[in-house]
């Protein structure tokens, strides 16, 4: 086993190149979280035939992109914002809320905490608990909802964990939230492989609430990280104006725009990709209840959180030895609240699970 300090994220292919000299071709990665169809079809088909609009500056409004998304999340193009990747709403977003205090749901996704950290402000996190199957306990979260928070950020469905609150238990954490004046930032980048999305999504919640924002991504579920195209929902008008103040013109480049238009409307893309993955959520979390020497948590979204009971073997072992089979997994060690007993590992095509599965047994 190499005897290196580093953990790979789920792009970091050209390092796991170096260290272990597999070309990035070769390796699947079960760490990113991407959708193992690829991109959209419709999307392959017509593209490369707008290849001109690069010639000219895109619509600063993105009204048309921004329109295609209100009827993607079935809301009015007024509440949609459109960024750089989620990346660049996370981080406009806590810039302008900015916030002294944030109360974050952890383990989780690490830019929340760098961004409210980079904007002076210090970060406590509410741990979800291994006793409770990392779900949440919304009246105790509540409980911990206090007047020198400003902000609270949920990950919905939540990274690496892959719980969910549903949108009943959000309006609770909602009104908790108003009665202390803290405003609630709901990254829902992975909310579109769920089985039952209209239960999870805050999106609605956003014409009733004016103390939240709702962040989405292509990068995941549209297989388009690259594209860096993300979007939020707010019925927040005065912090849409902020973020707009401070968004540099022309974030998203004239063919995002496009593609976004293109990919939103893929029907039959959205409806294959569901199936696949509600069909592999179900089948392989069945299967890995029946291991003795493992403990998989219920996976809301495309990929699975799970626990190494089996006393000899760590995380960093069963990454070692997948990896050298091509098959990367993330090794769960570096989020707080986890260890080096924790991984995860994204649902991709049903041979390509079988091969990690396969992998994973050998050892487990
Ligand atoms: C929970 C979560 N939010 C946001 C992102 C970043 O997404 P984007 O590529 O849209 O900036 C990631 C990427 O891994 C993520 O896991």
């Amino acid at each position: 086993m190499l005897n290196h300090k580093d953990h790979f994220h789920g792009s970091d292919l050209e390092e796991i190149e170096s260290v272990y000299h597999i070309k990035k071709e070769d390796i699947t990665s079960f760490s990113a979280n991407i959708n193992p169809l690829g991109i959209s079809g419709k999307l392959r088909a017509s593209l490369a035939a707008h290849l001109d609009a690069i010639t000219s500056y895109p619509d600063r409004n993105y009204k048309k992109l921004r329109e295609c998304i209100g009827a993607y999340c079935g809301i009015n193009t007024d509440s949609v914002i459109v960024g750089n990747g989620s990346t660049e709403l996370i981080s406009l977003t806590i810039s302008v809320i900015s916030p002294k205090r944030a109360l974050i749901l952890g383990p989780t996704y690490s830019e929340y905490e760098r961004e409210v950290s980079l904007q002076g402000g210090q970060t406590r996190y509410y741990p979800l608990r291994e006793e409770q199957k990392f779900r949440m306990d919304v009246n105790d979260f509540c409980s911990h909802l206090t007047d020198d928070l400003d902000l609270v950020v949920l990950c919905n469905p939540n990274n690496p964990t892959s719980s969910a609150i549903t949108n009943s238990e959000m309006r609770k954490i909602l009104d908790a939230a108003l009665q202390h004046g803290i405003f609630i930032l709901v990254d829902e980048t992975y909310v579109e492989f769920a089985n039952d999305v209209s239960s999870i999504t805050s999106v609605p919640l956003t014409r009733y609430y004016t103390n939240l924002l709702v962040l989405r991504g292509t990068s995941k579920f549209f297989a388009a990280p690259g594209l860096r195209l993300g979007y939020s929902i707010t019925g927040n008008r005065d912090l849409a104006r902020q973020i707009g103040i401070r968004q540099n013109p022309w974030t998203i480049t004239s063919l995002a725009d496009i593609a976004g238009q293109l990919m939103f409307q893929d029907t039959e893309y959205i409806k294959k990709t569901r199936s696949l993955i509600s069909g592999e959520r179900n089948r392989i979390y069945h299967l890995l209840q029946s291991w003795p020497s493992v403990q998989p948590y219920e996976p809301s979204a495309n990929f699975m959180l799970v626990k190494i009971l089996k006393e000899d073997v760590d995380a960093d072992q069963l990454f070692d030895h997948c990896i050298r089979k091509g098959l990367m997994i993330r090794n769960c060690s570096t989020f707080p609240f986890l260890s080096n007993r924790y991984f995860r590992f994204c649902f991709m095509k049903p041979e390509q699970n079988d091969q990690l599965l396969a992998a994973i047994r050998e050892l487990l």
